[in-house]
């Protein structure tokens, strides 16, 4: 059983890729999946993340820099595939990098955390155009959702959003993430919300419900899973 790679990719700076990528390895990790972030930013924000957890709670999925690696950043994600159920790989903002685009060409689902306003929704055309290239050569078969991340938890989508939102031609996830205290405080925890307990509910409803629709677009059955084989 070779690991599924998700690639949590947008060149929008702070659409929360970081968040997604380490929330949801986090999440999946402690349901017990064998999970591995693989953190291609050289800011290491994903690293810094995972080392700020204390000794006796360390993150629950292992955390690796691969930032170096650049455009050959799927020849080292290959090299880890055996060793994982999961690869979350964490992609840096930089419009001309060429990590996303070399992640993909190993990637089984390209997920997009986008804030819902119609400057960052613009701002994630690029990413959409990369995920085109390469589902119409070097992986057919990738997968792709637009993941709505900082949503006001009190408001319905603005207007300006829902109406960007069709011309986008990748399907939105039924998850998203609101605007909540919680996901900042757990990074200087070094863990997911689910550290926080009960004032952090809804963060934690939020991230199971990702992890959920994740773990079914990549047709993974837990119980299976848990078994030793993580597909189907
Ligand atoms: N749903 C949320 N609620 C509250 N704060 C959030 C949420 N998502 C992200 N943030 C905060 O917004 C900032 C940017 O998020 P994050 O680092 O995940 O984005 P990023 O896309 O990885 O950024 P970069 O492009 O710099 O890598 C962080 O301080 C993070 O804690
Ligand atoms: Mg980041």
């Amino acid at each position: 059983m070779s690991a599924l790679i998700v690639v949590v990719a947008n060149q929008k700076g702070g659409s929360g890729k970081t968040t997604v990528s380490m929330q949801l390895a986090g999440t999946i990790a402690q349901r017990g999946l064998r999970v591995l972030v693989a953190d291609t930013d050289p800011q290491a924000t994903a690293t810094r993340w995972a080392a700020s957890a204390p000794d006796d709670a360390p993150f629950p999925a292992a955390v690796i820099g691969l930032s170096a690696a650049e455009g050959k950043v799927h020849r080292e994600l290959r090299r880890h595939v055996d060793n994982y159920d999961l690869i979350v790989v964490d992609c840096p903002p930089a419009v001309d990098s060429t990590i996303p685009q070399s992640a993909l060409v190993v990637g089984d689902l390209a997920l997009v955390p986008v804030i819902p306003s119609p400057a960052d929704l613009w701002a994630t055309v690029g990413i959409r155009r990369v995920i085109d290239n390469i589902r119409a050569g070097a992986n057919e078969t990738l997968n792709s959702r637009l993941l709505l991340n900082q949503c006001d938890p009190h408001r319905t989508l603005a207007r300006e959003a829902v109406e960007i939102l069709p011309e986008f031609g990748i399907e939105l996830a039924s998850s998203r993430l609101g605007h909540r205290e919680v996901y900042r405080q757990s990074v200087a925890l070094g863990a997911t919300v689910h550290v926080l307990g009960s004032r952090a509910a809804q963060a934690i409803a939020e991230v199971e419900a990702l992890a959920d629709e994740v773990l079914e677009i990549l047709g993974v059955s837990m119980t299976a899973a848990r078994g030793g084989t993580a597909n189907g």
